[in-house]
């Protein structure tokens, strides 16, 4: 069973924001496109609350969940969050979207061990200065989080890249190169301009139809993902390169599966939308049964709409 929407989009994932907050600062960060910058501790969502969402959603067939934020792994509770989750019958995916950042000194395995399935760690260039210019972050750090994810056992481990124009398209071969060596799938992906401002935009939105038309010459095969915004999966003889292009481009929107939770606890039904949220936290607070807050999750699926519509 799964929820569909008014236009026949199945309801299949959740992205669930835990908190805003990030020890990053990157130049493109959409903040999965909430509006205010940071939390304060009352408006999150607590382990119970979140994971007694997560059930909700799994109960509706909404049984693959992706923890994301900010960064995630700035919550010290974020082990119990995923323990709990993990617990939930009928649960088919969970994974974690991170710089990587904090999965040294043991945190990788802890979270495998907590029952997290797959990672995508941050990753927008290999190159030392580019790196630290675009997200105020160490290199070499991310690259242990890279290396601690594959040993912990994360299947795939992916890595998201957000290409630039002029800052890190030229870096795509590397990355393509490093993927390949080390075993990771490589996720090249288009500027947004959620949260990003416009000149910010301007100046950097870059399309991937060069780095496509580059991997359609590599590639052995091509695979479509129709669950997953009809997303390419380009397999090259050594590396597996997917391809993210939201666009105006309507075949994504109309191949989306996916609401948003908010990290103060609002169903967000489109990235690019804040006109159309349903708050579920206060409901929780104030002592909403489980029937009550399925029948917020049916009402915020009817309000999914393909936001780039085919023309
Ligand atoms: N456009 C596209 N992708 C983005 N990400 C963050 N901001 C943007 C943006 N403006 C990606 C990052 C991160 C994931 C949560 O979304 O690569 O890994
Ligand atoms: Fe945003 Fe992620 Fe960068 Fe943090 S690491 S600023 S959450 S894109």
């Amino acid at each position: 069973m799964s929820l569909t929407d008014n236009c026949g989009r199945p309801l299949l994932n959740l992205r669930i924001s835990i908190t805003q907050r990030c020890n990053n600062r990157c130049a493109y960060c959409h903040r999965e496109g909430e509006v205010q910058r940071a939390n304060r501790s009352a408006e999150l969502m607590s382990v119970e609350e979140i994971v007694r969402i997560a059930k909700i959603a799994v109960g509706l067939g909404i049984a693959r969940l992706k923890l994301t934020g900010g960064e995630p792994l700035m919550r010290k509770d974020l082990p119990e969050i995923v323990a709990g989750i993990a617990a939930i019958a009928g649960l088919r995916d969970l994974s974690l979207t991170t710089n990587g950042l904090l999965l040294g000194g043991g945190m990788a395995k802890k979270l495998r061990d907590c029952g997290l399935r797959r990672v995508n760690i941050s990753l927008p260039s290999l190159n030392p200065e580019t790196y630290h210019k675009l997200t105020g972050g160490k290199l070499e750090v991310a690259l242990d989080g890279v290396k601690v994810a594959i040993e912990a056992d994360f299947c795939p481990v992916k890595l998201n890249m957000v290409v630039l124009k002029d800052v890190n398209v030229g870096d795509v071969p590397d990355l393509i190169e490093y993927a390949g060596r080390t075993g990771v799938v490589l996720q090249l992906i288009e500027l947004d301009p959620v949260n990003v401002g416009d000149k910010y935009y301007a100046e950097h939105h870059r399309s991937l139809d060069e780095q496509e038309n580059m991997l359609r010459e590599k590639a052995v095969t091509i695979e479509k993902r129709p669950f997953m915004h009809n997303r390419l999966i380009y397999h090259l003889p050594n590396a597996t390169i997917e391809v993210v292009k939201p666009i105006e481009n309507s075949d994504f929107c109309m191949h989306c599966t996916r609401m948003r939770i908010t990290s103060d606890g609002k169903l967000k039904p489109c990235l690019m939308r804040n006109d159309n949220l349903t708050d579920i936290l206060t409901p929780i607070r104030k002592g909403a049964n489980d029937e009550q807050l399925k029948e917020l999750f049916v009402k915020a699926n009817l309000l999914r709409e393909p936001y780039n519509e085919s023309k």
